[in-house]
């Protein structure tokens, strides 16, 4: 199978009796039953949950791979290397790596993205959203059944300058199709006055950020609402769990806007644990460079996570040349 979009090739592995065809990506294989994926590579093999593994790939696609390191789960993920990025499994998992288990091979970004495209667009069920909170989704589970493209092939929310300026993202309504979320029942939804000069309507703009939050039909899913050079503002809406394992490659910042998440924080490549942050409303963190996350969110809530997009960072930290905490003592 080729795409045709970029002409590179999906290696794929014919369909098993539950319907769902296999892929081939460099050594890796990459199967699916009704309940698991199973992933296999020359010096070992793993299996997750479908309904995590979906929601992982999900997101590593939608956000091109992220910043830095995606972990699926304590075995399996991918490093950004903004161009080209790598597969691993065991690499950031010390008995992995011990036992001589680990595995990790590079691959050019196209070839990696349309063969995670190619297997979320196989694998996912019609009535499954990946994006969604457990409880406003359909089933992962079974034999194959349908697909669910536009669910998967939602465009990410990404300001030019910010939401709400003319020409750039739209706000969000009951017409543009994002009714305030069962949650977000009680969230002001009045939009700010705003009294622009003549001539200045296009740079006076203002919005209700709470409110255009509210109406978000995706969890764990950071949208850009606004950008100020490198200095990007990335709130998303979060439930259950993070289906991710983030590891930085920069620091990030999280104000907590409602609510509560707790994060659990470990070392970035050995996975030892080094923190548990509980945040609830008004509380500010910043997660450092060296590190991998993952938040729970016992009920729906808002999180600002602000971001520093220089492409230069990664280096700077990786060579010692920047710390990997944001604020000295
Ligand atoms: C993060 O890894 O920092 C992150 C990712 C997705 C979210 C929130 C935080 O929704
Ligand atoms: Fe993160």
């Amino acid at each position: 199978m080729s795409d045709t979009d970029t002409g590179t090739t999906v290696r794929t592995i014919d369909a098993n009796e539950h319907g769902y065809r296999g892929f081939r990506l460099g050594e890796f294989t990459f199967t699916r039953d009704e309940y698991f994926a199973h992933i296999g590579w020359p010096t070992g093999s793993h299996v997750m949950s479908i309904d995590d593994f979906l929601r992982a790939m999900q997101r590593d696609v939608a956000w091109n791979f992220f910043y830095g390191t995606v972990n699926f789960d304590h075995v399996l993920g991918t490093v950004n290397h903004y161009g080209d990025v790598d597969l691993f499994a065991g690499t950031f998992n010390d008995s992995y790596r011990k036992a001589e288990l680990d595995h990790l091979e590079n691959f050019p970004h196209d070839d990696i993205m349309v063969t995670f495209r190619a297997i979320l667009d196989e694998w996912t069920n019609e009535g499954f959203d990946p994006f969604a909170a457990p409880e406003e989704t359909g089933s992962a589970w079974g034999d194959k059944a349908g697909g669910n493209p536009d669910a998967i092939g939602r465009r990410r929310v990404a300001a030019q300058r910010m939401v709400g300026v003319p020409g750039d993202e739209e706000l969000r309504s009951d017409e543009t199709g994002h009714p305030i979320n069962r949650m977000f029942a009680d969230v002001d939804q009045s939009e700010p006055e705003r009294h622009p000069e003549p001539g200045f309507e296009d740079q006076v703009c203002a919005f209700n950020l709470f409110a255009y939050l509210s109406r978000s039909n995706v969890t764990w899913n950071p949208s850009v609402v606004s950008v100020c050079k490198d200095s990007l503002y990335c709130p998303t809406t979060e439930e259950y769990i993070l289906p991710i394992i983030h590891g930085n490659d920069r620091v990030e910042w999280f104000v907590q806007l409602s609510d509560q998440i707790e994060w659990e924080v470990a070392d970035r490549v050995t996975g030892s644990l080094r923190a548990r942050v509980t945040m609830k409303p008004g509380d500010v963190a910043a997660m450092p460079a060296d590190i991998r996350h993952q938040g729970y969110a016992p009920k729906r809530s808002m999180l600002l996570v602000w971001e520093n997009a220089s492409p230069e960072l990664p280096e700077l930290i990786a060579t010692g040349r920047a710390p990997t905490y944001p604020v000295g003592l």
